[in-house]
């Protein structure tokens, strides 16, 4: 396994600004990682001697636990820092967080935020690799690769595919990096949602086509991607009930009957089950929910050993 020296030092806040043959050597270096993370011994000492720090101003469970995972399976020494607990709560602001914890000899930093642009900041105050883990509505470059990974691992290929991804589009960043990456690498997207929870310029800004029948979006879909129903935004009354998005926007057997007979199911996570997504569904043989969750961390394993230069022997 050799490092491809274009990754090395590099930072990934979103994928507009990795190339189709980078995405691919991407996807090429998880499937080694899959299979190491399916030994008895799940460890290789490439990264022996770094050390990886996740900063999360935000709650996380698979994309904080995937990395944490990833960093400690390639031998990284891996410090784990949450706003909760930590001295933001006394005012320290991200610039001396970041400071303090470079100051210790941080080699690359994993960072989620509110904020969009944090992960940039944090790049400019450490001069360190930062990889973002989530940054407000605005990107999950990660995420979108272990999507796109789990249906390039099924598929073959997402050239020509008909991907419709289904909810809150409005506020989703995973869609909004998945749509990059989907366009970059030939699939066909279809967005579907209340029309108070689409964006305007779907089409013009992501090449995207949007429908607001759930029926019509799924007709022919090769891959159908549920998001989750953001309920605290209930609160601001862009929908009258979830009952109501239920039945007009979830995913049922019913729905699964318009789309090609071998359509995967996905869901980045967290799941409001019975909400966007009807257990009928998310259990089904059609699911590889569980496969995205596995897929992630051979993902990140793979941008870590690239991006830090890793070495096997
Ligand atoms: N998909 C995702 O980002 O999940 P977490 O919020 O649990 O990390």
């Amino acid at each position: 396994m050799n490092n491809n020296l274009q990754f090395s030092g590099r930072n990934l806040y979103d994928l507009d600004t990795y190339s189709v043959e980078e995405i691919n050597t991407i996807f090429e270096t998880a499937k080694i990682m899959k299979e190491i993370n399916k030994r008895d011994y799940k460890k290789i000492p490439t990264l022996r001697g770094k050390t990886i720090a996740t900063l999360f101003f935000e709650e996380s469970t698979r994309t904080r636990i995937s990395f944490e995972l990833a960093a400690k399976r390639l031998s990284a020494d891996v410090v784990s820092f949450s706003a909760i607990g930590s001295s933001v709560k006394k005012g320290e602001g991200l610039q001396d967080t970041v400071y303090t914890l470079n100051a210790m000899g941080i080699d690359l930093y994993v960072v989620r935020h509110s904020c969009p642009g944090a992960p940039q900041l944090v790049h400019k105050y450490s001069q360190k690799p930062v990889l973002n883990a989530g940054d407000g509505r605005h990107a999950h470059p990660t995420q979108a690769l272990l999507d796109m990974f789990s249906i390039w691992e099924k598929k073959g290929t997402l050239k020509g595919l008909k991907v419709t991804i289904v909810g809150d589009i409005l506020h989703s960043r995973v869609l909004r990096s998945n749509l990059t990456g989907m366009r970059k690498m030939g699939a066909k997207a279809t967005v579907c949602g209340p029309r108070t929870l689409m964006p305007p310029k779907i089409e013009e800004v992501y090449g995207a086509k949007s429908e607001y029948d759930l029926y019509n979006a799924v007709k022919g879909a090769d891959v159908i991607m549920a998001l989750r129903m953001q309920l605290e935004r209930q609160e601001e009354g862009l929908f009258p009930g979830l009952g109501e998005y239920s039945r007009k926007y979830g995913l049922s057997k019913e729905v699964l009957k318009y789309a090609k007979e071998d359509v995967l199911i996905m869901h980045p996570g967290p799941m409001n089950r019975g909400v966007e997504i009807l257990p009928e569904v998310a259990d089904s043989p059609h699911s590889i929910i569980i496969e995205q969750v596995t897929n992630g961390v051979a993902i990140r394993m793979a941008l870590l050993f690239l991006i830090l230069g890793g070495r096997t022997n």
